[in-house]
């Protein structure tokens, strides 16, 4: 399956999804954001896919929304049209462990992308910021809120009022990022990643990934109750079985993803 704005290659169970857009800045355009939408969601149906990975150009990651459209937008248009958030729905509610490959600039909405996935691995050169103010814009997919949850207040205060970036060893030592590694090795290095969690059992999978993002949602109180109901239901799955019958046995477990 190749979209026209997005090139999608298959590893074994392993999904990149490159965005392709003629300007290798990859404005998010809303066909752009649409056509990533219909694919994550398809990936998301598609039980022979454990893991995907998201990337850029060299360039780019994502240079942000796009600012010809919403240099004519108006307050009326936007809210009636709910920009951004109807394009961007399918992306936060994706189930599947998103890693970002990141090479470039990942500004506005690209580093707004980058955070809604669950891993950001990036390259020496790339930079991350919300320049929005710069636009006489407020950020509009996160950056005012998984920013300063990714990165502390005081350093997301920086970045969202004064719009200057932030490098990928600055990104990593405040945890926006979990690996640097240099630009020509990213997407190897993020494929290997998302090669090592598609080894597991799908539904461990979205589980796991859900229960950690409900860290960010929730009281911690609330959230160990949802961890300890996710832990018990995990013993209704062959997979439980296998995975620690295999460890018994010294062998590399064979998950049936049942
Ligand atoms: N939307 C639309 N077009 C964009 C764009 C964007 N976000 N970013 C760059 N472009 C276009 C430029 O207008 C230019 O087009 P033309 O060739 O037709 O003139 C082309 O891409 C190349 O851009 P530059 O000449 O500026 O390239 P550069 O290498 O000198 O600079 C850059 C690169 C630093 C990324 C610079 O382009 C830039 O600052 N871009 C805007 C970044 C930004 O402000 N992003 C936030 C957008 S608002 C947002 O994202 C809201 C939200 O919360 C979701």
């Amino acid at each position: 399956m190749t979209a026209s704005l997005l090139q999608l290659e298959r590893h074994g169970a392993v999904a990149l999804v490159t965005l392709a857009s003629h300007n290798t800045l990859n404005p998010l355009t809303s066909e752009l954001m649409k056509e990533l939408g219909r694919v994550l969601q398809t990936l998301d149906a598609d039980t022979d896919t454990r893991a995907i990975v998201l990337t850029g150009s060299v360039r780019a990651f994502a240079a942000g929304a796009d600012i010809q459209a919403m240099a004519k937008m108006t307050y009326a248009q936007a809210v009636q049209d709910n920009y951004l958030a109807a394009e961007w729905q399918a992306l936060s509610t994706a189930r599947k462990p998103l890693v970002a490959a990141v090479r470039g600039y990942a500004l506005g909405g690209g580093c707004e992308l980058a955070m809604l996935c669950d891993i950001v691995v990036a390259g020496e050169n790339a930079l991350f910021g919300q320049p929005e103010i710069k636009l006489g814009l407020v950020p509009g997919a996160g950056g005012t809120q998984r920013l300063p949850r990714a990165v502390g207040k005081s350093l997301a205060m920086e970045m969202n009022l004064t719009g200057e970036p932030i490098t990928a060893a600055q990104a990593r030592d405040c945890g926006l990022v979990s690996r640097v590694v240099a630009d020509e090795e990213v997407t190897r290095v993020a494929l290997g990643l998302a090669q090592l969690i598609a080894r597991h059992s799908l539904p461990v999978l979205l589980t796991v990934k859900a229960a950690t993002a409900r860290a960010f949602e929730s009281t911690l109180a609330e959230g160990l109750v949802y961890e300890r109901s996710a832990f018990h239901a995990s013993f209704a799955l062959d997979d439980q079985r296998e995975g620690c019958d295999a460890f018994l046995e010294r062998r590399a477990p064979f998950f049936t993803h049942q």
